[in-house]
């Protein structure tokens, strides 16, 4: 049985690189991933996207997280079976106890050798404590000019996310 750090006596709060906590991703897209036009099912993308965000943001918290927020998701082109897909993850945002976890997805056609970018989209995740409560995570220390754009434009979606969660709540 997995046995879990006591996180909650342990809050390191030193700030963290967004290198620090970038995974990839990539599986081979088999029969079983097939929707019924033969491609591959929309919403075993969306998983796969779901859990390498989560693996970036437990990363950096080194906590437990939940997906509190997804943003629009758009598949440019069909994936077909026999493609590596590739996921790449990293974070662009960090707040006190929230993280914006931006994923990329590209799949591999392994005879031609094309590759395409099917998505992108960007994850919202919460740490929690041993209660299910928000916890708060490490500050994100940026280090190039690229990660400082990424995270200025994650600062605008994030203020119309909570707009948005604020007049859902008012209706
Ligand atoms: C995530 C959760 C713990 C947040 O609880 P809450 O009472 O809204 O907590 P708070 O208002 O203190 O918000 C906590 C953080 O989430 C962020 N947040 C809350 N709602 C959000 C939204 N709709 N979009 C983006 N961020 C949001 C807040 O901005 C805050 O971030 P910060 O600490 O960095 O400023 C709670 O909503 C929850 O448990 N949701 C279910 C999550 C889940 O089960 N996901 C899987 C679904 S199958």
């Amino acid at each position: 049985m997995r046995r879990l750090p006591p996180v909650d006596a342990r809050p390191d709060l030193t700030p963290r690189r967004v290198a620090e906590s970038r995974i990839t991703l990539a599986q081979l897209m088999g029969p079983v991933q097939a929707n019924v036009n033969g491609n591959v099912h929309g919403g075993h993308i969306m998983k796969l996207m779901d859990e390498a965000g989560a693996s970036v943001a437990m990363r950096h918290a080194q906590r437990e997280v939940v997906t509190v927020a997804v943003d629009q998701v758009l598949f440019r082109e069909p994936i077909h079976i026999g493609d590596l897909v590739n996921l790449t993850a990293e974070l662009t945002y960090v707040g006190r106890t929230s993280m914006e976890v931006r994923i990329e997805v590209t799949a591999l056609n392994l005879l031609t050798g094309a590759n395409s970018h099917t998505n992108t989209a960007y994850f919202v995740y919460v740490a929690i404590d041993a209660a299910g409560r928000p916890a708060p995570v490490p500050p994100l220390q940026l280090e190039s000019d690229e990660e400082r754009r990424q995270w200025k434009a994650a600062q605008a979606r994030q203020a119309y996310r909570l707009a948005q969660r604020g007049s859902q709540r008012e209706a």
